[in-house]
């Protein structure tokens, strides 16, 4: 019998299985039981002597079982820990976190430099109108400068501004000097596009208006700006050029190194002046003088880190996009 059950108990898989096998040997009808109950049948001799060898094999079974018992549990626990194994070598699952565009990037980065200026921040319609764009801008009618900022028309007769200028207009409206404003902001020109020009590209201007503002704090701004981004000593080199809404009028560049091709030379950025007279009486001031300035953000973002065609900047190809994170 010992052999037998061994056996069975040895071929249990699990704890139900092993206890059907107890209870068939140690049951109240059990095999070992029935025997230990025939024991009353025998002589005192024969059943002190029988009665010890069923003893001992109950023992046997007991002590089979809780082996079986504490066999069962520990595969219980290593099947558990095998299941939870963690397997170092798995390629890691990525998260992708969005960044902003280089161009948000660039914008934020020039914002940051003038408010740490004591510049604000202010932003105008891209719907505008004429007399805000062109107009108050000492732009007359049918002047030939209006040439040089086609752009595209609502049937009512508004336009998609050509530049962030017209926001000086509505800002001189609404505040007194002195102020300093940047505007950043979305403007529209009727290009033909390729790899330097779009239909829609980005500005930031730039507006100072005070008692006795001169060119020379204008040549200090554009200096301090040039100076955070590309590191102090920066020289900067302003050049008489023409805009309705300054007199005198420049285009202003930064002497820095080009970062493909290594070599020094002047950056042209965008144009200045101080204000005009005109465009001061368009806004009703007296007895102030103000310079401003403007300039695009792609071309400083294209020149900054290399971006060839500014086509790139909006055909929204992560794969072009995701070089730029986090750089400037
Ligand atoms: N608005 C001009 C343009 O888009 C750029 C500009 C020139 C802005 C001179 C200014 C300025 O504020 O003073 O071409």
């Amino acid at each position: 019998m010992l052999e037998e059950a061994l056996t069975r108990i040895a071929a249990a898989q699990d704890h139900r299985a092993l206890q059907d096998v107890r209870v068939a040997y140690l049951g109240k009808k059990g095999h070992l039981t029935e025997r230990l109950k025939a024991l009353g049948a025998l002589t005192p001799d024969e059943r002190r002597e029988a009665g010890r060898a069923l003893n001992e094999l109950k023992r046997a079974l007991e002590g089979a079982f809780d082996e079986r018992v504490r066999a069962l549990d520990e595969a219980v626990v290593r099947a558990q820990l095998e299941g939870e194994r963690v397997d170092v070598t798995l390629p890691g699952v990525r998260t992708s976190a969005g960044a902003h565009h280089l161009l948000t990037q660039v914008t934020h980065k020039l914002l940051d430099v003038f408010r740490s200026l004591g510049y604000e921040v202010v932003v105008g319609p891209e719907l505008e109108d004429d007399h805000h764009n062109f107009t108050a801008l000492n732009f007359p009618p049918e002047h030939p400068a209006r040439d040089t900022q086609d752009t595209f028309w609502t049937t009512d007769g508004r336009l998609l501004r050509t530049h962030t200028s017209p926001v000086q207009v509505r800002y001189m409206r609404e505040h007194r000097p002195p102020f300093r404003v940047v505007v950043p902001g979305k403007v529209f020109r009727n290009e033909a596009v390729d790899a330097t020009h779009e239909a829609q590209f980005h500005q930031l201007e730039a507006l100072v208006v005070g008692e006795r503002v001169t060119m020379a704090d204008l040549r200090g701004a554009i200096t301090a700006m040039a100076t955070a981004l590309l590191g102090s000593g920066t020289r900067t080199r302003l050049q008489p050029t023409f805009f309705p809404f300054v007199e005198p009028g420049a285009e202003f560049a930064v002497w820095w190194t080009h970062p493909k091709t290594g070599r020094e030379e002047w950056l042209e950025l965008g144009g200045c002046g101080m204000v005009h007279p005109n465009v001061f009486r368009a806004v009703g001031y007296e007895g102030v003088t103000g310079f401003a300035f403007g300039f695009g953000i792609e071309r400083l973002a294209m020149v900054t880190y290399g971006v060839a065609d500014i086509r790139d900047l909006y055909r929204g190809d992560v794969r072009v996009l995701e070089q730029f994170r986090g750089m400037a």
